[in-house]
């Protein structure tokens, strides 16, 4: 019997969704002769009922496309901001699934579209999810769609800073994306060849940092590149941190709720990367420059990798769909995918292990991780 399904995007943007839509949209239509709709704007539109019919012709010609053509959000279905108030819409949602006869929502995101997504499962809507975010975190998955590319323009944006800080004798801090990840960050730097690469898993010594560039100036080298997080912590900030987490895990809901605030105002009092470069010229004598990459990052056509990802998970998607799997995140593994369910992969994330190869590898060549030289 023929399908109906319904697609929605949600979470920061990233390069490889139209992609991923379209060969959803496509395999549904072509393969199985189902009908496809897609939400607008994430859960918000689900809930507000705010959809486009995915023909053949909506999804042609997207492949190549940066961003969602259905637009996205950030929020939480258990507290979604209504009229000014904090609302559980579920149930909302489930009449709007029920209306469409669907028999399955595909939600692509990143961490909180999956924690989303059990919660759409838990109250019995069928759901599947494909990973997505530049920053690579979802758990259970080998790659997430839109870190390929993300890493291209990161590391060609390192690439062109080398050459400019060569010729200035300076220090360039580059800022790259990742949320509470280093993958981004150590992926473009190394594959960048920065001096230097802090990541939130490692917290750093502003002065180990400063002395492994005064080495690099001794040795001849009068030029660094500073691959810094958006989310790297200072050792002593980390310290804190620890500290906080500990209390936290093991204290009742309310003060655990009352921690998470302290711990997210003490994360977010960290250094700031022109703080890190500004530091880091009065420690060595080198002048100092910053570069924030931001959504830059985000924007644009995917890469090659990112496109077949995105072809290979989205015709995944509907083979799981038929044979009625639902409650599960369809995740890359080598060149082929596996189902994980959601409930393993809500509330987790994949961060960088302190052991993994890019790791060792960096610090085989003397990069600087921040907390050694
Ligand atoms: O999750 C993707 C991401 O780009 C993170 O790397 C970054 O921390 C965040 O989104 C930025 O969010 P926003 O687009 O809401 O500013």
């Amino acid at each position: 019997m023929a399908k109906n399904i319904g697609i929605l995007t949600a979470g920061g943007d990233s390069p490889g969704l139209n992609a991923a839509i379209r060969a959803i949209g496509k395999s549904a239509i072509r393969e199985h002769g189902w009908n496809v709709i897609g939400f607008r704007d994430g859960f918000r539109g689900l809930m507000q009922n705010r959809f486009v019919r995915l023909d053949s012709e909506v999804l042609s010609g997207i492949l190549t496309l940066g961003g969602t053509i259905l637009g996205t959000g950030r929020e939480k279905i258990h507290k979604m901001d209504v009229g000014g108030q904090r609302m559980d819409v579920r149930d909302v949602m489930l009449e709007v699934f029920n209306d469409h006869q669907l028999d399955a929502l595909v939600c692509l995101g990143g961490g909180g579209t999956q924690a989303n997504a059990l919660r759409l499962t838990e109250r019995g809507m069928p759901v599947v999810t494909l990973p997505k975010t530049i920053d690579n975190d979802v758990w259970g998955t080998d790659r997430t769609l839109g870190f390929d590319t993300a890493l291209n323009i990161a590391t060609e944006a390192v690439d062109r800073l080398h050459s400019t800080a060569h010729s200035h004798h300076r220090i360039i801090v580059v800022e790259i994306m990742g949320h509470n990840a280093g993958w981004l960050t150590l992926g473009a730097g190394l594959s960048g060849g920065a001096d230097v690469i802090l990541i939130p898993e490692i917290p750093y010594s502003i002065e180990l940092v400063a002395e492994s560039i005064r080495n690099r100036r001794s040795s001849g080298s009068t030029f660094s590149i500073v691959a810094v997080a958006e989310g790297a912590i200072d050792h002593a900030l980390a310290a804190d941190l620890a500290v906080l987490k500990e209390r936290a895990s093991g204290s009742e809901a309310e003060q655990r709720s009352a921690l998470k605030g302290e711990i997210k105002q003490i994360f977010s009092s960290r250094p700031t990367t022109v703080k890190i470069a500004r530091q880091l010229e009065e420690m060595t004598g080198l002048e100092s420059r910053v570069t924030i990459l931001g959504h830059i990052q985000r924007g644009g056509t995917p890469s090659p990798v990112d496109r077949i990802l995105a072809t290979t998970l989205g015709t995944a998607c509907t083979e799981v769909i038929d044979r009625d799997e639902f409650g599960v995140m369809i995740a890359a593994r080598g060149d082929d995918y596996v189902t994980v369910p959601l409930r393993d992969v809500a509330g987790k994330r994949s961060i960088v292990p302190e052991d993994h190869r890019w790791i060792t590898a960096a610090r085989s060549l003397g990069v600087c991780m921040g907390d050694r030289l």
